[in-house]
This record gives structure tokens, sequence and C-alpha cells, in this order.
């Protein structure tokens, strides 16, 4: 029978190059181990989760019986103010909206901000998600960029470019990945200005509390007080570093009448889901509780990668741009050959893996990116093999 199927158009997805998977797959075949400097399952690099499992044991009998909420779970929410709560935010469980993933959660919004064909304002270079998780409902995205000058800002002209009459939300990611900056206050500012009351904010911040100076200077919640209605995106994935999990949420913040018009409508959009299974709901005060351990583990990690990083790189060719929090640095290398080149290049000689610039959309060429959560010794394996592939740096 022929194949006459046809699939939606919101699929029509041009896939970015996979040769890096084929030449990966096909060295593994050979027997050939490929050092990837690219996990960030947190679950797969070696930190020792289970630490938690005596204290987030939880009884069947806690969750045999099923009385769902539409928001989620009160405990669950209570467990997340106090997470907020933590951060010195004052923030109500009625504001919350417990998700099964970010990736829902921003579902979610664009169905209650946006109908099909309208837009939503994302970041240049991000997280590569944003194209599709819009493309899959029915929106176009209408990129701004963050631009690097020893450190990194909005480009604001930009955004002022890419706000159309269709925009109905602007999404900052707060640190972004991979550049790993946080949103400066003027920066906010400048966003809400360019808004001007009538695009909301979806603020995702997932990387929140891996701040890289251990200063807390950077780590500035954008969840409490705004003049307009405003959403705060965050899940157990990196909060907790368990992806496995699967639950997230929405804070909605704002002045009360529109806040709570959104949350009843958020409320509707969960309820025909209802995806956070109720046992992970359940464990969320513990899971929460649990996270100080392992943060403080993730962060000496992310911190003693970063250092080896820049010793290694002080004498070539590669510069390491400034990072203030998150789980990934970007390297610069010489532009001798565009990034995929470099990525190719050093998984041909050097059967180490990195990420090209061009999966986050970076402009300016030549860009890799190397996860620092990555295994202190695979690290720096991975990383002096990339010393190796540099040329000698010019004397200054
Ligand atoms: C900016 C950002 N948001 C969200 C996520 C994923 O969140 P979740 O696992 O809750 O869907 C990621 C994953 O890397 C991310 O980089």
């Amino acid at each position: 029978m022929p194949d006459t199927v046809r699939f939606s158009n919101r699929l029509n997805w041009t896939a970015k190059t996979n040769a890096f998977s084929r030449i990966i797959r096909e060295k593994e075949q050979n027997g050939i181990a490929v050092v990837d400097l690219t996990k960030s399952n947190p679950t797969t690099v070696g930190f020792d989760v289970c630490q938690q499992d005596s204290e987030s044991s939880m009884s069947l009998a806690d969750v045999v019986s099923y009385a769902p909420e539409p928001a989620g779970l009160l405990p669950a929410r209570a467990a997340i103010a106090a997470y907020y709560r933590d951060h010195a935010i004052d923030v109500d469980p009625a504001q919350i909206i417990v998700t099964a993933s970010t990736s829902e959660a921003y579902s979610h919004l664009f169905r209650l901000l946006a109908d099909p064909g309208d837009s939503v304002l994302t970041p240049q270079p991000s997280y590569p998600l944003f194209d599709y998780l819009a493309a899959l409902d029915g929106l176009h995205v209408a990129p701004y960029r963050l631009v690097y000058d020893n450190s990194w800002r909005i480009d604001l002209v930009s955004v002022q470019k890419a706000i159309s009459p269709h925009t109905r939300a602007m999404i900052l990611v707060n640190p972004n990945n991979p550049t790993g900056s946080y949103i400066a206050p003027a920066e906010l500012v400048a966003a809400k200005n360019i808004c001007r009351h009538r695009v909301p904010l979806i603020v995702d911040e997932v990387f929140l509390d891996y701040d890289l100076c251990d200063t807390g200077a950077n780590r500035r919640s954008l969840c409490g007080d705004h003049e307009d209605v405003t959403f705060i995106l965050s899940g157990l994935s990196k909060v907790a570093a368990l992806p496995q999990m699967k639950l997230s949420w929405i804070v909605v913040c704002g002045p009360r009448p529109p806040r709570e018009r959104a949350v009843a409508a958020l409320e509707l959009i969960n309820d025909m889901y209802l995806s956070a299974s109720i046992p992970v709901q359940a464990a969320a005060p513990t899971l929460l509780a649990a996270r100080h351990a392992i943060q403080s583990a993730i962060r000496t990690r992310l911190q003693a990668n970063l250092d080896m990083l820049d010793r290694a790189l002080a004498a070539t060719a590669a510069t390491r741009r400034g990072v203030q929090g998150g789980w990934s640095a970007v390297i610069d290398l010489p532009p001798v050959r565009s990034d995929e080149g470099w990525v190719l290049h050093i998984l041909d000689n050097e059967n180490v893996t990195f990420h090209p610039g061009f999966l986050y959309d970076f402009e300016d060429d030549p860009v890799v990116v190397c996860s620092l959560l990555t295994p202190p010794a695979d690290f720096e394996h991975g990383i002096q093999a990339l010393t190796r592939c540099l040329p000698a740096s010019s004397p200054q």
C-alpha cells in the first residue's frame, strides 16, 4: 500500500547536520572510544545521586490514591514557594503551576499567549530547542541577539527590530545556555520598555543556582514583583540535577487580577494533560530540600573544570569567553576553519567531541562549546586534545 499519510507542516524542520553522530558511531563500531565533552545529563557524569535515596524514598501508601489538582499538588507547590523563599522571594503557592518539564511549560505558555502564526522573541545564541518548541505550537521565532564584548549583553536594537505586532512573548534565559550570562537589572528594564506592557516576559531560570563566582553576586532571580504578568520557569532537571523526575514549574508574577486570570487559564490547559506524576509531586518537597548537596558538588566540578580549562588555554591561540553561571564554557578558536570544521578536526585527530557553536546559533565563527559537567579526567583529556590541535599562539 502506498504511504500517502501526510504529516503536519509543524514538523518541516531542516535537520542540522548529523555528521558528528555518524562519525562517532563509526568510531565506536571500530572499537575507538570517543571522549564526549558535551554531556549535560547530570545522571551520567558520576555524581552520587544515591546520597539522596534514604531521604527521598516514599511510601506507596502516600501515592496510591489519585486526587489531582490542575495546578499541581499543594505540598509540591509549597515546596517550590519555599525554594523561592531561600532566594529571598515571596511566592504564593497559588501563583505556581506544576508541569512535567520546562518544555511542557513553554508549550502551555505558547498556547496561553499566542495563536498559530504569531511569534516569540528568543535569544540567540541560546537553547536549541526554542525553534522546535515554537514550531510544534505553530509559532515562529523572532531571534534577538546576545553580543559578546568581554561580557555578554542583550543587543537591544536587535530586540526592537525583532518585535512586531505578531509578537506574543519575549523569552529571557537567566543565566543563558550556553553563554552563562545572567540578565543585568538594566537589561530587564530595557527589555520591559521595549515590550511596553504588551508582550509578556517568559524567564527561564533552570540554571539560576549555578553561578560560577560562588559569591551569589550574579544569582538574582527575576521572580518577584513585576508591573506586568511575567512567567518564571524552572524545574528539578537542573535545580535538583534530576532530569528523570520530570517535574518543572511556572511561577506567574505580576499584578493580581491579570495574574489570577493567567493562572486560571494555565490551570485549564494543565488539567487537559495532568502530566506531572503524583509520585514525583509527592517527592518534590524532599527532592528540593536535598538539592543543596548536589548543587554544591556540581558547582565544585564546574569551577574545577573551568580552572583546568583556563590553565590549558593560557599559552594557546584559543580563548575562553567570560561566563557567570550555567554548565557550559564557550571557546573561541582560530579562524582557520569553521566551528563545524574544528569539531570534525578534533574528532578525527583526537577522538574527542565538542559542540559546534552553530548548534546554539552563534553567528561569530568559530566557537565550540563544552560541558563543564564532564567528569574531570575526561575533561582534562579532552581539553589537552584540543590544545594539541591548536596552532601555537603568536607571541605578545
Ligand atoms: C535553557 C534551558 N531550559 C530548559 C532546559 C530543559 O529543561 P527540562 O528538562 O525541564 O525540559 C534546558 C536543558 O538544557 C535548558 O538549557
